[in-house]
């Protein structure tokens, strides 16, 4: 498969499309359900927000669609269209040297740690871009085209000099990102980028992904974060995910100021706001109960055990998409039929 990678002008508005994707854990631990049935698209320029309990599948929806993930966890089902391309049809080699950082560029959770750390910032771009290609570059021609990146990103030419372990968390963060960015991918898929910085930090970071949309670089962000105050400061829309599945899917605005699932809900209200004398803004709520053990997931829609509006339907059968208000906010919740 050649030439998956297109300019905008030549595709549709649609990034990524999954349809109906499942993705299990299968070892001697039984069988996880980790993604069933996930359904969404992206479209062009959209910053997508993904969100939701830890062990709910974000991790593993993200290494299903960049294709990192290692055999424990297995393909079950669906389609991944990145542009016109299905990426489950497509070979290791391909995904490896055509997709991967061109089309896609993944920064995994806990990236920070993937720098090689007995290699300066420099060599450890020229192996990487010796392994993607399939031949040696050349190292000055490279070199000025990956300062001319850095600088453009904020980042200082100095780091390119530097070994990993005298660069902070958030500069590592930072410069992986650059790394990965390096190929001016059409979509770029973030893990928890900032779950491990300080909010000074986090913020860099955030100004650092705006700017890479905002000078082409990249068109199209997915940002992963159990945190929906820090996914407000960028998201334009986001996918609430609950036990594997979709709860619900809006604009950034919406998802926090009227929210539709009885989870959603519960995520939204457990948000700590303070006033200005410090003392919290209102009562916080809480889910009652724990996300469920996905080898032994609920019946009927997941949500059902912990759901204070639980209606008998709930407990045999799993919910559709309804879209109450638009088709720009569907929820998958038996109250809205
Ligand atoms: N290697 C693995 N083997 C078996 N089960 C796994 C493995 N990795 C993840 N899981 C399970 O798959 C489910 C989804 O995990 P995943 O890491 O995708 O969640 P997550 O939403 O990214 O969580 P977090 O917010 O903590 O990063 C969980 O139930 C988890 O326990
Ligand atoms: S489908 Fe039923 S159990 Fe699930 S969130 Fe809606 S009301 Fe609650
Ligand atoms: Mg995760």
């Amino acid at each position: 498969m050649k030439n998956l990678k297109k300019s905008p002008s030549q595709t549709s508005n649609v990034v990524l499309a999954i349809d109906d994707l499942k993705g299990y854990y299968k070892g001697t631990f039984g069988v996880v359900f980790a993604v069933d049935g996930v359904s969404f698209k992206i479209n062009r320029g959209e910053i997508v927000g993904i969100s939701g309990e830890s062990g709910c599948g974000k991790t593993t929806l993200a290494e299903l669609i960049s294709g990192t993930y290692v055999p424990v966890l297995h393909y079950e089902g669906g389609t991944i269209m990145i542009e016109d391309s299905n990426i489950c049809e497509i070979d290791e080699e391909t995904l490896r040297k055509d997709v991967c950082c061109k089309i896609l560029a993944y920064v995994p959770q806990a990236s920070m740690n993937s720098l090689n750390p007995v290699k300066k910032i420099k060599n450890f771009i020229l192996d990487v871009m010796t392994e993607r290609t399939g031949v040696k570059p050349d190292k000055t021609k490279v070199l000025k085209f990956v300062i001319n990146h850095f600088e453009t990103l904020g980042l200082d030419k100095t780091v390119l000099e530097r070994y990993p372990h005298e660069l902070s968390g958030g500069m590592k963060q930072r410069t992986i990102i650059a790394i990965s960015t390096l190929w001016n991918p059409n979509l770029l898929i973030v893990d928890e980028p900032t779950s491990a910085l300080d909010v000074t930090t986090q913020k860099l970071l955030i100004k650092m992904l705006l700017n890479l949309k905002n000078v082409g670089i990249i068109g199209t962000i997915i940002f992963i974060s159990h945190d929906i105050p820090t996914l407000r400061q960028i998201c334009d829309r986001c996918i609430i995910m609950y036990a594997g599945r979709i709860a619900e899917d809006g604009t950034m605005e919406d998802i926090i100021n009227s929210p539709l699932h009885p989870y959603t809900k519960g995520l939204i209200s457990s948000i700590v706001s303070f006033n200005p004398d410090g003392s919290p803004e209102s009562d916080l709520g809480s889910i009652p109960g724990q996300p469920p053990d996905l080898r032994f997931p609920p019946s009927g829609c997941r949500f059902h055990p912990r759901c204070p509006e639980c209606m008998p339907i709930c407990k045999t059968e799993h919910p559709p998409f309804f879209e109450p208000i638009n088709k720009e906010h569907p929820v998958r919740c038996w109250l809205y039929k």
